[in-house]
């Protein structure tokens, strides 16, 4: 069995202060199925194109697999798809069944082999862009978030067929997806890096059992500290008093030695030193490791809720048409402080609706009713926001406080020298928390969130779920997280041809 051997390995990108890595020892064996975890901004993709050899590092990585990254970089779209096949993998035509076994086994049809890439459904150019990386026998896969654009029913195939591989790492945040998938865990935590044997939840449990002995040492550190601090504190006074003694000449007892309480006093102080000193680094060590403890700080929406009319939304027998397009015919109400949810499959159209709800401009010819209450506040998150630049600058294009931006970020877990920097040169999460939070700052009636779970780790998963179930806003949701939409959605619209 081979082995993946990480030694003492450091790396930063050039603007940080501190190193990402850390002189990191790892050692992975080839036949593991491994999830690489962690928040938003940790280093997952970091450490994938490290291991890819991209990146600069320090230290030694020892292997001798062949490592292959999804998603690739796929430069010209408009091309039959086949061609693209043959730039990323070197397949010569009387080899190109190789991708079409893996493309069945992904349950895709292998005539989209001479559709171009840029018409596929974005499930199937997931499953494409998969296919590719396992047509070597004895490839290493290092697979950076492959459910964010797939549906339930994608997600199932994926996870289906990842589990009949071997010898990978998938990067996630889907719970589900990842229980189906891996037997071990690779944890980027806030102080160290640790490596697991078992699923997500076999993580998860053990995750919340170290953070609850944790605290619990914590307050019993907390109670010894208070009590050593206590008797150091006496024993230094004590030995102060008997020097003070010692120098009163005249009102000394007989039978008290000078010397004795010399030595003795010395002796004290001496042992409350080291007591107090063995106090400072017990308590160093352990703040330390309570800084592995996730914060989960509340979020919360800048919703105004407005008393009438009923229903925001109204759709009836609405269906969109363009060319061969055609969303199926809808009807739904979004009332007052509910949360609606449009669930389907890629490509049914629901991105669509939303955008004919926005009324952003779309080739589309509207049949049946779409009515939209007057002057409300409407805050929406689109599924793919191409944002650049600044915050400051992009809170005010928008109109908004940015240090309300800011505020929320924080909560959601950015670091604030992050604050200044380009939104391009971030995480995809850390990406997706600007947009996140600009929503969650903006003033709104009424939400349109499109997939907002996208590339968000699982803690602001939870500060989202929380959040909405506390405020009850008015929502229109898409997403793919069947936890989620079961947990906050009062209504399910499912569409379907
Ligand atoms: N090209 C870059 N230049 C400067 N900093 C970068 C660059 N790419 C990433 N970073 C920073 O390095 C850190 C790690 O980023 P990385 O993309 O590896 O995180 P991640 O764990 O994959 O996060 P996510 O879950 O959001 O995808 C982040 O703080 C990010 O802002
Ligand atoms: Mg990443």
């Amino acid at each position: 069995m081979g082995t993946i051997q990480i030694e003492n390995m450091s790396y930063k990108y050039d603007q940080m202060v501190d190193n990402l890595f850390d002189s990191l020892n790892l050692q992975i064996d080839e036949s593991w199925k491994l999830g690489l975890i962690g928040r938003n901004g940790r280093g997952k993709t970091t450490l994938m194109k490290i291991l890819l050899g991209k990146l600069p590092y320090q230290g030694k990585i020892v292997s001798n697999l062949n490592f292959y990254y999804y998603p690739q970089d796929v430069t010209d779209k408009n091309r039959p798809t086949v061609e693209i096949v043959k730039e990323l993998t070197d397949l010569e035509d009387y080899d190109l069944w190789k991708i079409e076994v893996e493309l069945d086994k992904l349950q895709a049809k292998t005539d989209i082999l001479e559709q171009d890439f840029s018409t596929l459904s974005p499930g199937e150019q997931t499953k494409v862009l998969l296919a590719i990386l396992f047509i070597d026998d004895y490839g290493f896969q290092l697979i950076d978030e492959p459910t964010n654009h797939l549906d339930i029913e994608g997600r199932k195939v994926v996870a289906d067929y990842l589990k009949s591989k071997q010898g990978f790492i998938v990067i996630s945040h889907d719970k589900t997806f990842l229980n189906e998938v891996i037997d071990h865990v690779i944890s980027i935590n806030r102080q160290n890096i640790d490596i697991y044997k078992g699923n997500f939840d076999v993580w998860e449990q053990e995750k919340s059992r170290q953070d609850a002995s944790q605290l619990e040492e914590k307050e019993q550190l907390q109670k010894d500290i208070s009590r050593l601090h206590e008797t150091a504190v006496k024993r230094e006074n004590w030995s102060n008093q008997s020097e003070k003694q010692k120098n009163k000449t005249g009102l000394q007892k007989v039978n008290l030695d000078k010397g004795f309480i010399s030595h003795k006093a010395a002796k004290m102080m001496k042992k409350a030193k080291t007591v107090s000193k063995r106090v400072d680094s017990e308590i160093e060590k352990k703040q330390g490791l309570l800084k592995n403890i996730e914060i989960e700080e509340p979020i919360k929406l800048n919703y105004q809720a407005v008393s009438h009319p009923k229903n925001l939304v109204v759709v009836d027998n609405l269906e969109l048409v363009h060319d061969e397009l055609k969303t199926p015919v809808t009807s739904f109400k979004v009332p007052i402080n509910q949360v609606v949810s449009l669930v389907g499959r890629n490509g049914i159209g629901k991105t669509t609706i939303f955008k004919q709800i926005l009324g952003i401009k779309q080739p589309f010819k509207q049949n049946g009713e779409l009515k939209i209450a007057n002057n409300i506040k409407i805050s929406y998150l689109a599924q793919e926001d191409e944002l650049t630049g600044e915050i400051r600058q992009l809170a005010e294009e928008r109109k908004i406080d940015p240090e309300m931006i800011f505020s929320n970020l924080r909560k959601l877990g950015f670091e604030r020298n992050l604050f200044d920097q380009p939104v391009e040169s971030m995480s995809q999460g850390q990406r997706r928390k600007v947009a996140l939070a600009i929503s969650l700052s903006q003033e709104a009636n009424l939400y349109l969130w499109d997939e907002p779970l996208n590339f968000l780790d699982v803690i602001t998963r939870q500060q989202i779920v929380d959040a909405i179930k506390k405020q009850h806003p008015t929502m229109l949701l898409i997403d793919h997280d069947k936890d989620l939409i079961d947990e906050i959605s009062d209504q399910k619209i499912i569409l379907e041809n």
